[in-house]
């Protein structure tokens, strides 16, 4: 036998099974950002190299040591995204969609080359926002509210919110002397990578996870009492619409986010119960990358979610996997017909998931396979149904008896099917979930 083929580590297929999850969790994310006015944006998984090191940061982990970046046959250096910022940044200074503010978003893949484990995988899907031109905290607000009303959507608890503000360039340059002068007086018991960051990037120290250098951490200066008025002005306007709209939050002095680009406004989405990996969604304002990019000046704020991270907390016990229905036919002429029967069942209900026989077979395995398919409900047409111009109607789960349904009875039925409603709330309001 030929040797079989594996995908690649930290990269996972999703199976039909579990499909269903990740639809669910994408139909209601769609549905809170295109219900805040965003509108998505698709960018391709590959850019110039040069695009994320000029955006995330030549010495950052991602671009330092995970980015998958490759030369192509034509001599092009180029890298699979590992995130989506920054090709929204670019896409948007390419199509000139920076004159006026813009609310967009996007999902899919991106990719890093880390050591897997639960919750960190190296192709990974985000769902994210990116805002152009809005430079007030009413607009990071949103942005956060709009996470919260996710969470909600998706039955979420227990998520808290870590904030933070990185205050202005300037003021960040004078918060990282004074936190390098505090780091050098202890730069003995710093550990390899923290001293080499104390030169290259020392606000990352702060991300440290080693636990011997807590308490020099604890004690290093607050990036807080750094802020000029404007920023401070803005952290507490947002503090304060926080508590007006009732999202709770702690502020988090220590927060910096691996990512070069933020300003200002940082925030994590933080849940306790996947161990390490616990950050389910993170972002910021980034109010110099546009102009870094080639653009004109051009505030900006956005966040992405990990989507992985989320399912795992996701109860989908609830989440429909199934079909509608499932329709056998007993014998030549049932056959021949229900094709026919099943357009029409599927003209008469939109969004109607039905999965119809194929391959004949006997009534007994017909049914298993029906029950098989995590239908709830079986429809049957035999010679009698047939004749009668009816189709037997059977629940699959739970309680019910087998009932002889007229055609319209039975569009009635099905369009009372769980799928059915989510498509039809769809239609009307222009959301789904
Ligand atoms: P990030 O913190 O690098 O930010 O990633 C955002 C989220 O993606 C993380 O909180 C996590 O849930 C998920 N994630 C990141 N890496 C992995 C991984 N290896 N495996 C599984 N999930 C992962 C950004 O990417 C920024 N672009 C967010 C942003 C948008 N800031 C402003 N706008």
């Amino acid at each position: 036998m030929a040797e079989r083929l594996q995908a690649i580590r930290g990269m996972h297929d999703v199976l039909p099974e579990r499909a269903p999850f990740w639809q669910h969790l994408e139909d209601h994310a769609r549905a809170v950002v295109e219900g805040y006015g965003y509108r998505e944006m698709r960018t391709p998984l590959l850019e110039p190299v040069e695009l994320f090191k000029r955006s995330i940061g030549e010495v950052t982990d991602i671009v330092e040591k995970e980015m998958y970046a490759f030369e192509d046959r034509g001599g092009d250096r180029l890298a699979l995204r590992p995130e989506g910022t920054a090709s929204c940044v670019r896409a948007a200074i390419e199509h000139g969609l920076l004159d006026q503010p813009q609310r967009i978003w996007y999902r899919g893949p991106m990719f890093r080359r880390e050591r897997p484990q639960r919750g960190r995988y190296r192709q990974f899907h985000q769902i994210g926002v990116e805002v152009f031109g809005l430079t007030g905290p009413d607009i990071d607000l949103e942005v956060i509210a709009m996470t919260r009303r996710l969470w909600q959507a998706l039955g979420l608890t227990g998520l808290r919110l870590e904030l933070n503000s990185l205050g202005d360039a300037d003021e960040r340059a004078r918060y990282r002397s004074a936190l390098v002068a505090h780091l050098r007086a202890h730069e003995a018991q710093l550990d390899a990578d923290s001293r080499r960051r104390l030169d290259t990037n020392p606000l990352r120290v702060l991300d440290s996870k080693n636990p011997d250098l807590a308490e020099i951490i604890a004690a290093a200066p607050s990036l807080l009492d750094y802020l000029g008025e404007a920023s401070r002005a803005h952290f507490e306007q947002l503090c304060a619409g926080l508590d007006a709209a009732g999202i709770g939050y702690s502020v988090n002095p220590r927060l910096v986010r691996g990512l070069d680009y933020y300003n200002r406004t940082v925030f994590e989405w933080i849940t306790d119960a996947l161990g390490a990996q616990g950050t389910v969604c993170a972002g910021g304002r980034y109010d110099g990358l546009v102009a870094q990019l080639g653009g004109r000046d051009t505030p900006a704020v956005g966040f992405a979610l990990g989507v992985e991270r989320l399912l795992d907390l996701i109860d989908t016990s609830t989440v429909e996997t199934g079909p509608d229905a499932y329709l056998v036919a007993l014998g030549d002429a049932a056959a021949a017909a229900a094709p026919a029967i099943a357009e029409r069942l599927r003209d008469a209900v939109p969004g109607l998931k039905l999965v119809t026989h194929c391959g004949g077979g006997s009534f007994k395995s017909q049914f298993k396979k029906a029950d098989k398919s995590g239908a709830r409900l079986a429809l049957i047409l035999g010679d009698e149904e047939l004749a009668g111009g009816t189709l037997g109607c059977k629940p699959l789960r739970g309680q019910g008896e087998q009932r002889a349904l007229s055609f319209d009875e039975l569009v009635t039925t099905l369009r009372d099917g769980p799928n059915i409603g989510v498509l039809r709330t769809d239609t009307a309001s222009g959301r789904s979930g």
